[in-house]
């Protein structure tokens, strides 16, 4: 793989970033994740948006313009040769030369700029959005500002982990009896013509498919209702499943041992996903 550091475009094995990089030592960076399909990026603005935003609330300078950014996806993309795929940008508040929790001055401390591609063949028809997803529920522990989409990855991959070993496809989290958002999606329910999730504060991350789904949901005459709701209500909901940018619109069929609906993938969430793929290629 090519990927990019720094301003470089260089073989995987040759890419290097500090010791002393704020990313490794403070988790003091953010992210994003694009979907690639035919070839073609879907949503960057939306995703350049949303990172403008999380460097802009972290306090940290951003690496390079929205157009040199988009320059740098499609160049990664086309040296790797990407047809279906994610392509990650990952941003740090660089490498200081030494340990300390205070900020450092961007003047004299770049940030960090990584990028890399991940080809994944056969992504948009995904045999998992026949079957569905079977999920479980853990409590949210994360901090107070997921609307920063940052490297603070520790609990989403504890709560995938806990998943694998009930024997599950992924979690959803719980907080104040509410679901918040999945580990790395947001969550949804269906409860007849009508798509609940919940509505967009500092609890969960603006999810960009999200927004583009709901649109879609709106165009299309679904009723959008943006609410919380609880774990035995999507129990008992005709379907629920989730958005993301690696998983597009995925249809939930069980949640904690409790079978969705007919426990098989919902009309709308399909429907959905077959609309979004239709207007992203
Ligand atoms: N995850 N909520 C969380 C906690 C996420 O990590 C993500 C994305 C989403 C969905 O956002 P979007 O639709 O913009 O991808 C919601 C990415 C895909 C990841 O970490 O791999």
């Amino acid at each position: 793989r090519t990927v990019y550091v720094n301003g470089q475009y260089l073989p995987e094995e040759e890419a290097r970033v500090s010791i002393f990089d704020r990313g490794f030592l403070m988790a003091d960076g953010v992210y994003e994740v694009t979907s690639i399909l035919n070839g073609k990026l879907i949503d960057f603005a939306g995703h350049a948006a949303r990172l403008e935003r999380s460097l802009k609330e972290l306090e940290m300078a951003a690496p390079a313009t929205t157009e040199e950014l988009l320059e740098i996806h499609r160049e990664l993309v086309k040296r790797n040769d990407i047809d279906e795929g994610m392509i990650y940008l990952q941003i740090t508040r660089g490498n200081p030369g030494d340990r300390d929790f205070a900020f450092p001055d961007p003047e004299t401390t770049p940030p960090t700029l990584v990028m890399f591609t991940q080809s994944k063949p056969g992504l948009a028809a995904n045999p998992v959005a026949q079957k569905g997803l079977k999920i479980i529920s853990i409590p949210d522990i994360r901090w107070g500002r997921r609307d920063i989409k940052t490297v603070q990855l520790l609990y989403p991959s504890m709560g995938k982990m806990m998943a694998k070993k009930a024997g599950k496809d992924d979690a959803w989290m719980v907080e104040d009896g509410t679901v918040t958002e999945g580990t790395s999606n947001n969550a949804y329910i269906v409860s007849g013509n009508a798509i609940i999730t919940r509505a967009l504060s500092n609890d969960i991350l603006h999810g960009i498919t999200r927004a583009a789904v709901l649109r879609f949901a709106r165009e299309a005459q679904m009723e959008v209702i943006e609410r919380d709701f609880t774990i035995a209500e999507a129990q008992a909901a005709d379907e629920a499943f989730i958005t993301s940018a690696s998983a597009f619109v995925m249809p939930v069929v069980e949640i904690d041992g409790a079978p969705v609906g007919t426990g098989t993938p919902g009309r709308i969430a399909l429907r959905l996903r077959e609309i979004y793929l239709d207007e992203s290629l």
